[in-house]
C-alpha cells in the first residue's frame, strides 16, 4: 500500500498526501517549523519553493542572527506562541512561575504512526483498521520552561482530510499555565480568501454569511459553554468565485462542544493567519510537571470542486468516522414526539390514542419528550428528579412503555440531565451541585441553573439516575437535551488558580457522562438536543449519531436552517419533524407535502398531534411514510447535493445521489407564488450521467446527462410554500 506520509529526512520535508490532496511542512532557520502547502496533490515536492527572503522593516529577526530577511513575523508558520518576534496572534500563549509568557518552539523531532490515536477523554475522527491514515507526530519543544508541544497531523487514505490536534506535555520543573493552546494554525500566502461562516441564534440556527476576509482581525466564536445555535464550530474558507460546484473550498470544523474560537488574521502583507481551538476567554489551565494537555481535534477538508464537494467530505467523514453509536449503519426509527402536540399538558391516558393512531400510520417509535418525570407541570422545577411523576403516569412509566411497546412501537424518552431546578429533591439535598460562584446569586435561563459537572460525584449522580431507568430495558432511545447555556463559572471543587478550566472542565465532564452512558447502554439510539440546535457540533456526534436540528420546526425556515447545517454536517446527523399549522414558532401555513419534503430530507419523524389529523392528512402521512421507506438509506448514506439556495433565490433544491449513482431522490421547494412568474429548471447533480433514470411517479425516463445539464422544469404553481420531490431510479438500458 502506498504510504501516505514521505519524510525527507536530509531536506527535512514532511510530505502528508493521497490521491487527493498534499500537505507539505519543512523546518527554516532556527528551528522553526513551516508551513509550504495545503492543497490539490502534488507528486512530489523538490525543495526549492521555499519562502522567498526579504528584508521587512518592522518585522525583527531570530535572536542572535543579523539575518534581516529572516524573520519568524512573515515565515508562514506550523505554530506560533507569544513572545517570538511574530507580531500575529499566536497558537499558544503560557504564563510561567517567573510571570513571563515568551516561548520558542524549536523542532526536535517526528514519529510517523500507522492508522490514528485515539484522544484522551476527547472526541475525535478514528479509523476501523489501521490502513485508513497515518498520523505524523513532531515534537516542538522550549528549551527554557522544558515543554514539549507534540503536532499531530493525521491524512486519511481515501478522503481530502488532515485532522490536527496538539498535545502540550510538562517535561520541565515548574507549573505553568496555560492560557491558550490552539489546535491548529494555517498560513497562506497570496490567497485572497472569502470566509463563510455559521451564525444563527435558538430557532434560527446556522446560516450561513460570506464575507471577504479583510485586514486585521475576524473571529467566530463561542463564549456560551457550548458550541451554541450563535456561532457554529466551522469556518470554510474560499476563492472569491467559488460556488457549490467549482473552485477552491478549505473547510474547517472543530469536535468540540465547547467555547470555540476561529480566528483569522490578514497582515501587513495580505498573508493570512488562521487558528482554531479552545477559546481563550477565561481559559487558563495549570499544568504541573509530568502532566499534559491535550486539545480537542480539528478536521480540515480540502475541495478543488467547491462547497458542495467540501461539505460531502465532511458528511463521509463525520457520519462515519467520527460517529461511533451502531446505528451509524443502520436505519433510524421513524419518531412522533409529543413536545409540540402537548407540551406539559398530558398524561398516559391522553398520550395513549396518539401512540394507538402512530401504529395506524407506520410510525415506528413514540418519544415522550419533557415533564414526565418529579412533578413538572411546567418548566420551573424538577429538573435533576428523574423519576417518573406519579400523577401523569400512576402505574409508573414502565407501564406506559410497555404499551407503547405492545402496538408494536419503540419507546423513546426525553432527559435534561445536566441542568437543576431550585424546585427540585436533587437541588434540596444538594446545593453545592449547582454551578455557582461563592457570595453571588446564580443567573437564572429559563427558571434553571447548570450542575457542576466539573465535581466527579455530581457525574456519578447523573450517570446513575439515567442509568437506573435505562437499566430497565424499555427505552429504546433518549434525547439529551440541554436547555441554557453557562453562567457563573466557577467550581466548588476547585482551587482558585484552577478557576480557569472550569469552561473546559463542564465539556470532559459532559463527554465523561456521554462514554459512561452510551458505552452502557450500546443498544440505545442517542439524540442530542439543546433547544434544538445549539449543541450540533462533531463532537456531540462522537456519543449521538443525530441530534435535535432546530426547535424552528416551520418547513421554510428549515430549508435555510437543514441547507446551513448542511456545510458542515451531514443529514444523517439532522432530525427533522412534520409539525402542525400554523407553525408553532413562525405563525406560517404551509402545505402539508412541503413540510413532509423538508423533514424527509433528514431522519424523519413527526410531532404534532395525530388524533386531530384529518383523514386526508393521515392518508398524506401513510404516503410520506411510504416514500421515506423507499430512500431511507438513500437520505442517510447517499451523496447530499444543495441545488439552489433559498437565500439567493425564491426557490431551495437538492439531491441525494445513492453510492451505485442508481437512486436519486430530488426536493424542490418554491417560496412565493408569483403572478406572472419567470420559468425555472432544476438541474441534477452527481448522477451517472451515462445512466437513464426512471422518475418512480410517472414512469418517464431521463438521461442522467439530461437531468443533469438541460434540467427539468419546474411546474408553475399559484400557492406559496410549494414543494415537488422525485424519485429516480437507474433503468438497465434504454
Ligand atoms: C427543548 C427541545 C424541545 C423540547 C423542549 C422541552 O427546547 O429542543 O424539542 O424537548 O426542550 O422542554
Amino acid at each position: 500500500m502506498t504510504k501516505l506520509i514521505e519524510v525527507d529526512e536530509q531536506q527535512q520535508i514532511f510530505h502528508l498526501h493521497n490521491e487527493q490532496i498534499s500537505y507539505l511542512l519543512t523546518v527554516e532557520a532556527g528551528q522553526t517549523l513551516s508551513h509550504l502547502y495545503f492543497g490539490k496533490r502534488v507528486r512530489g515536492y523538490h525543495g526549492q519553493l521555499t519562502y522567498p527572503r526579504v528584508d521587512r522593516g518592522f518585522s525583527g529577526n531570530l535572536p542572535g542572527s543579523d539575518d534581516r530577511t529572516f524573520s519568524k513575523d512573515t515565515l508562514p508558520r506550523e505554530y506560533s506562541s507569544a513572545g517570538e518576534m511574530d507580531y500575529h496572534l499566536p497558537a499558544t500563549v503560557v504564563r510561567q512561575a517567573d510571570g513571563a509568557n515568551a516561548l520558542n518552539l524549536q523542532y526536535v523531532g517526528y514519529t510517523v504512526l500507522e492508522g490514528k490515536p485515539k484522544l484522551a477523554g476527547l472526541p475525535a475522527a478514528y479509523v476501523e483498521d489501521d490502513s485508513e491514515a497515518e498520523t505524523l507526530v513532531i515534537t516542538l519543544r522550549d528549551e527554557v520552561t522544558g515543554l514539549d508541544y507534540q503536532l499531530s497531523y493525521t491524512i486519511y487514505r481515501a478522503l481530502p482530510v488532515i485532522t490536527r490536534s496538539v498535545k502540550v506535555v510538562n517535561n520541565g520543573t515548574q507549573a505553568v499555565q496555560l492560557e491558550k493552546v490552539a489546535s491548529m494554525q494555517l498560513d497562506f500566502v497570496d490567497r485572497d480568501f472569502e470566509v463563510i461562516s455559521l451564525p444563527g441564534a435558538h430557532v434560527n440556527e446556522r446560516h450561513p454569511e460570506r464575507r471577504p476576509v479583510s485586514f486585521g482581525v475576524q473571529s467566530f466564536e463561542s463564549r456560551r459553554g457550548t458550541s451554541s445555535h450563535q456561532m457554529s464550530p466551522f469556518i470554510a474558507l474560499v476563492d472569491k468565485q467559488t460556488d457549490e460546484f467549482s473552485g477552491d473550498a478549505y473547510g474547517f470544523n472543530f469536535v468540540y462542544s465547547g467555547n470555540h474560537k476561529f480566528s483569522l488574521e490578514k497582515d501587513q502583507l495580505a498573508q493570512l493567519r488562521l487558528l482554531v481551538g479552545i477559546n481563550d476567554y477565561n481559559f487558563t489551565w495549570k499544568l504541573e510537571p509530568a502532566q499534559s494537555f491535550q486539545t480537542p481535534e480539528v478536521l480540515m477538508a480540502y475541495s478543488d470542486q467547491g462547497l458542495n464537494k467540501m461539505s460531502q467530505t465532511f458528511h463521509q467523514l463525520i457520519g462515519k468516522r467520527v460517529v461511533r453509536s451502531k446505528y451509524r449503519d443502520l436505519k433510524r426509527p421513524i419518531v412522533v414526539n409529543n413536545w409540540e402536540a402537548t407540551y406539559f399538558d398530558f398524561d398516559e391516558e391522553k398520550l395513549k390514542p396518539i401512540v394507538a393512531e402512530a401504529k395506524q400510520l407506520g410510525i415506528e417509535m413514540f418519544v415522550l419528550d419533557d415533564g414526565w418525570f418529579g412533578h413538572r407541570d411546567d418548566d420551573y422545577s424538577s429538573l435533576g428528579d428523574w423519576q417518573v411523576f406519579a400523577k401523569k403516569f400512576p402505574q409508573g412509566l414502565g407501564h406506559f412503555a410497555d404499551y407503547v411497546h405492545n402496538q408494536g412501537l419503540k419507546f423513546g424518552l426525553w432527559f435534561e440531565p445536566e441542568m437543576i431546578s431550585y424546585d427540585s429533591d436533587l437541588y434540596r439535598q444538594h446545593p453545592e451541585y449547582l454551578m455557582q460562584v461563592p457570595n453571588r446569586a446564580p443567573s437564572p435561563s429559563r427558571s434553571q441553573y447548570i450542575l457542576d459537572l466539573c465535581q466527579a460525584e455530581v457525574r456519578d449522580n447523573v450517570v446513575e439516575q439515567v442509568a437506573t431507568i435505562l437499566s430497565q430495558g424499555q427505552v429504546d432511545y433518549v434525547k439529551w437535551d440541554m436547555n441554557r447555556h453557562l453562567s457563573d463559572i466557577y467550581s466548588l471543587s476547585l482551587p482558585a488558580d484552577r478557576q480557569g478550566e472550569v469552561y473546559h472542565r463542564y465539556v470532559l465532564g459532559y463527554y465523561d457522562l456521554m462514554e459512561r452512558l452510551t458505552a452502557k447502554f450500546p443498544d440505545v439510539l442517542f439524540e442530542g438536543c439543546s433547544g434544538g440546535g445549539g449543541r450540533f457540533d462533531a463532537g456531540v456526534a462522537y456519543y449521538m449519531p443525530q441530534i435535535w436540528t432546530s426547535d424552528n420546526t416551520d418547513a421554510l425556515a428549515r430549508l435555510t436552517i437543514q441547507m446551513g447545517t448542511s456545510l458542515a454536517f451531514p443529514p444523517s446527523m439532522m432530525t427533522a419533524h412534520v409539525s402542525a399549522v400554523p407553525n408553532h414558532q413562525t405563525g406560517r401555513v404551509t402545505p402539508f407535502e412541503t413540510r413532509g419534503a423538508a423533514a424527509m430530507s433528514a431522519v424523519f419523524g413527526y410531532e404534532l398531534d395525530l388524533t386531530k389529523l384529518t383523514s386526508a392528512e393521515k392518508a398524506a402521512v401513510k404516503e410520506q411514510i411510504a416514500a421515506y421507506n423507499q430512500m431511507r438509506a438513500l437520505v442517510l448514506e447517499g451523496k447530499f447535493y444543495r441545488l439552489k439556495s433559498p437565500l439567493d433565490s425564491n426557490q431551495a433544491a437538492w439531491n441525494f445521489v445513492s453510492a451505485d449513482k442508481k437512486q436519486v431522490f430530488v426536493a424542490v421547494f418554491n417560496v412565493l407564488a408569483q403572478a406572472q412568474p419567470y420559468l425555472t429548471k432544476t438541474k441534477l447533480a452527481g448522477l451517472d450521467k451515462d445512466k437513464c433514470y426512471r422518475n418512480l411517479a410517472t414512469g418517464q425516463v431521463y438521461g442522467g446527462d439530461e437531468l443533469m445539464n438541460l434540467g427539468f422544469y419546474d411546474p408553475v404553481v399559484r400557492y406559496d410554500f410549494a414543494s415537488q420531490t422525485y424519485l429516480f431510479e437507474a433503468v438497465t438500458e434504454e
